[in-house]
């Protein structure tokens, strides 16, 4: 038979997220004029305590007289302190209502306030061990309990000493009275709880770590709120990734470590071994080899918005998501892109540069208002749609062409082919996709086509545009202006020079790449991927995924879900269902999406399985990976 086991829970900074006497003494000291160094010196004296620096005792004595308490203000006190629980407990208060007999909270506060709060949780004040405060005829709070066992110097082991526990103890708290109790030997474990406050010196005393209830629930394999504690979920933030992204996955609990730069495969192969989740940007190379070590790696997030840098088909073998950001910068590109039109209209580029060499030309040739001219967009997807719209609020009129059917936006005209756009556009913007297909899709002909004095505005990818052809019709005058980001072979970095026949030509802007580089659109990008990566680990929906059957789940409540990844073959989902049905599972929802090669099954189960369930499930051919949550 299992051994009986007893979780013995500090109050002060592990039940609840703050010191309950510091709070105490917020609500007492409300109105009297030295409140601020009272307060600072109840937390000083509160800390030498806790670190062991001064005698319990007289840590207790010194703030019960500063605090000028009164029993009136303690019904404040539990209000404050019932909002103040930590989450993980919170989270797992129903666990804790199932069993309260397990949990003891074993405190240097006070019962006055601990039993109305823990009592929510279902535990019994017999299993409260703290002191008494003790009043005067007015209500105010004079004084404790001496004779209680906690208010004494090492109380705490004391107590439990007393109790004589069948079976095995541990203990979870912040402070030094905590490991106390292990050390006097009897506790079989210290857990230090980390989720509300570190203190170097009990985690160096401790057997164990927690950063969360969840965690010392997983260890002792109990019923738990979270199937897996996000703590021991590690990620790999690497090439500078936004501070914003890296607070959202640490707010979240995830265990983040972060690099400045990218990594060479070498170093990347060793780092990644016991990562759950890489970000990246567009330096590093997620290959096969580095593939092969990562054997927890669930989701990789693309802070960026291409992915070729990662070996897509190897992480759909191995199960592993991959996410970027493709919309972060649309708008970004979109302002540069009507910056530019109004610029080139103006002739500004030169106007600009010939004042710089001290020349001063003021005429209105060349210069024209955008007002009534129409652009032509071509590729009106995320990018090129936004920009109808805002090309319109400045007067613009719109006319635009995709090889897709996409509907217009306000009183956009959708052209039927490219040559008839070409035929009626003033200003010409290309926000087409990369697709090979599109190599030189505007060449000598396209040129031909257009308008005489046409503005040319290529921000989307080098490779669509002859650059030579474009070169001729600039020179020859037919292209008044021109506004290029993007180009067919590109400087590897910084250092290295730029290249191109582009370079000295009049009224051209050439940009190093940066229609979408805004601190806005790294900081959405920073929001975007974590978001999307923390859906997929809490709910499993993969929506937004480059290489997973795209599936928007519903949140569960009261209810357990199974996701079954495997290579898109005949016959498994009937497999799966004949497993549950073995095992007498009631299925509440079930979903399932492939794409070419694998198949995504979601399935919601309403009641208690057993493990074996989860064996024959992963037994099932052509399995890649299962998961289960909640
Ligand atoms: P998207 O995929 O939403 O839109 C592309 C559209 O082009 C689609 O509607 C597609 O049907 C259409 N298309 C593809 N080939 C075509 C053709 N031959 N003729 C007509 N239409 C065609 O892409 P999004 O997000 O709007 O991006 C557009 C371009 O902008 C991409 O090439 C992207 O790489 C580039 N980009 C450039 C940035 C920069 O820093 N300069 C930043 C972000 C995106």
């Amino acid at each position: 038979m299992q051994n009986k086991k007893h979780f013995i829970i500090d109050f002060d900074s592990t039940f609840t997220k703050v010191e309950a006497l510091d709070i105490l003494g917020e609500i007492a000291l409300e109105t009297h004029p030295g409140k601020e160094e009272a307060i600072r010196r109840i937390k000083e004296v509160t800390d030498l305590g806790m670190e062991g620096k001064i005698s319990f005792r007289e840590s207790l004595e010194e703030r019960i007289s500063i605090l000028h308490a009164n029993k009136k203000h303690l019904p404040v006190l539990v209000n404050r302190l019932k909002n103040l629980v930590s989450e993980s407990f919170v989270r797992n208060k129903e666990v804790i209502k199932k069993n309260p007999e397990q949990f003891y909270i074993l405190s240097n506060g006070f019962k006055d306030f601990i039993i109305p709060v823990v009592s929510d949780f279902g535990i019994k004040p017999e299993n409260v061990f703290a002191n008494d405060f003790e009043y005067d005829t007015d209500g105010n709070i004079v004084g404790f309990n001496k004779n209680n066992i906690l208010s004494s110097n090492n109380g705490k082991p004391k107590q439990i000493e007393s109790l004589k526990l069948d079976g095995e103890v541990h203990v979870l708290g912040d402070g030094f009275t905590d490991y106390e109790i292990k050390k006097a030997g009897f506790a079989k474990r210290f857990y230090a709880f980390t989720e509300n406050v570190k203190r170097n010196a009990v985690i160096e005393n401790a057997d164990h770590e927690a950063p969360n209830l969840d965690e010392v629930l997983y260890h002792h394999k109990m019923e738990r709120a979270l199937s897996y504690p996000k703590n021991r979920i590690k990620v790999l933030l690497l090439e500078n990734i936004h501070e914003h992204g890296v607070e959202k996955l640490r707010q979240e609990g995830y265990t983040v470590d972060v690099h400045p730069a990218g990594m060479s495969e070498e170093e990347l192969k060793e780092a990644i071994k016991d990562v759950s989740i890489l970000g990246i940007r567009s330096k590093t190379n997620v290959t096969k080899s580095v593939l092969e070590n990562a054997n927890r790696l669930l989701s990789i997030g693309a802070f960026c918005i291409g992915t070729n840098q990662i070996d897509l088909e190897e992480c759909q073998r191995k199960g592993i998501n991959v996410f970027n950001a493709p919309y972060s910068n649309t708008r970004s590109v979109v302002e540069l892109a009507i910056a530019e039109i109004i610029l080139l209209m103006r002739n500004l580029p030169d106007k600009a540069a010939a004042m710089h060499q001290g020349n001063w030309d003021k005429s209105a040739k060349n210069s024209f208002e955008v007002r009534g001219k129409t652009i032509g967009i071509i590729g009106y997807g995320n990018i090129g749609s936004q920009l109808s719209v805002l090309a319109e609020t400045i007067g613009l009129k719109v006319v635009y062409y995709d090889i897709e059917e996409k509907l217009a936006l306000g009183n956009a005209y959708r052209c039927h082919t490219m040559e008839e756009l070409l035929g009626l556009a003033d200003i010409i913007s290309l926000h087409v996709d990369g697709r090979q297909e599109n190599k030189n899709m505007i060449g000598e002909k396209e040129f031909s086509q257009m308008k005489e004095k046409v503005v040319f505005l290529n921000l989307a990818r080098g490779h669509v545009v002859d650059v030579q052809a474009l070169t001729k019709y600039i020179k020859s005058g037919r292209i008044i202006g021109a506004g290029v980001d993007v180009f067919p072979a590109e400087p590897m970095s910084n250092n290295d020079e730029f290249i191109s026949e582009l370079r000295g030509l009049p009224n051209v802007i050439l940009t190093p790449h940066i229609g979408g580089s805004t601190l806005e659109a790294q900081k959405n990008i920073a929001d975007y991927v974590p978001s999307r990566i923390m859906d997929y680990i809490n709910t499993g929906s993969t929506s937004g995924s480059v290489n997973f059957p795209n599936i928007l789940l519903p949140t569960l409540k009261n209810a357990h879900r199974f996701i079954h990844i495997h290579q898109n073959e005949p016959g498994i989902l009937a497999e799966i269902n004949r497993v549950l049905a073995q095992h007498d599972l009631n299925v509440v929802g079930q979903y399932l999406k492939t794409n070419e090669q694998i198949g995504y099954v979601i399935t919601d189960i309403d009641k208690n399985y057993d493990e074996e369930v989860i064996k024959e499930l992963k037994k099932i051919k052509a399995t890649i990976r299962f998961r289960v949550l909640y």
